[in-house]
């Protein structure tokens, strides 16, 4: 079901082998130590999809029903963190990243239904050690070209050798439509680089709107059935 093995002792050789390539570009910086500062964000991700995991499974023992798809996690590229610092105007130092860039832990929740959704999202939120910073509902209110999503922003305690690190992670909650939708339209619109045209962005946000219609539609079935 999900990306990661799940397993929770992982040998300090192995994280460092699936940590982002780190390029010479990104190491030149003097003073800047991206690979150490980027672990961090690895466990705090490896935290969340434990706790997803977790979820997932009592929830289906007990209603038997899994309200969880598949999950993806990614953390963001330094070449990406770099242009992303660039664009914003943003100096490229550690500090600077911990506090404006929201997404360099970012995982990505599909789901089956809805409803399924907001269930996950409540979960997750209400734990304890979980801090829910910002909260994006692009599913009561979708975006103007037609996408759809639910978006936490969520801070975590990592508990390292030395101290507690309180790391930022992006979560993307969706159903399986509103993934399909998001996943070609990123591929569509890639090569226009905001530039699209009207009836190409018109037909787009139509086709969006069938992918809610779906949901809608399983929805009602599901319902029918819990
Ligand atoms: P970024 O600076 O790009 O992270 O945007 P933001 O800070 O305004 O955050 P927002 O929550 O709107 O979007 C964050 C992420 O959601 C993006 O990086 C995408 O992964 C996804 N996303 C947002 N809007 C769209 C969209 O229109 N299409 C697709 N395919 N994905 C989107
Ligand atoms: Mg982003």
């Amino acid at each position: 079901m999900f990306a990661s093995d799940g397993k929770s002792a992982v040998k300090s050789s192995s994280v460092r082998r699936s940590l982002p390539k780190v390029t010479e570009d990104a190491l030149d910086e003097p003073g800047i130590d991206l690979s150490r500062f980027l672990l961090v964000y690895k466990f705090a991700i490896e935290e969340v999809m434990t706790k997803l995991r977790i979820l997932g499974e009592e929830f289906d023992f007990i209603h038997r029903h899994d309200p969880i798809e598949h999950v993806t996690s990614r953390v963001k590229r330094p070449e990406a963190i770099k242009d992303k610092l660039r664009r914003r105007g943003l100096e490229l130092d550690l500090d600077v990243i911990a506090e404006h860039l929201d997404d360099v832990a970012g995982i990505r929740v599909v789901c089956p239904f809805v409803s399924d959704v907001y269930r996950v999202a409540q979960m997750l939120t209400r734990q304890n050690d979980v801090e829910l910073l910002l909260r994006k509902d692009y599913i009561d209110a979708p975006k103007a070209n037609g996408y759809r999503s639910l978006h936490l922003i969520l801070r975590i305690p990592v508990f390292l050798s030395d101290r507690v690190e309180h790391v930022k992670v992006e979560v993307q909650l969706r159903t399986i439509a509103m993934d399909f939708w998001a996943t070609l339209e990123h591929k569509l619109c890639y090569k226009y680089e905001d530039q699209v045209p009207a009836d190409f962005a018109e037909e787009l946000a139509s086709t969006a709107t069938i992918a809610a219609q779906l949901d809608a539609r399983m929805q009602a079935l599901h319902l029918r059935l819990h």
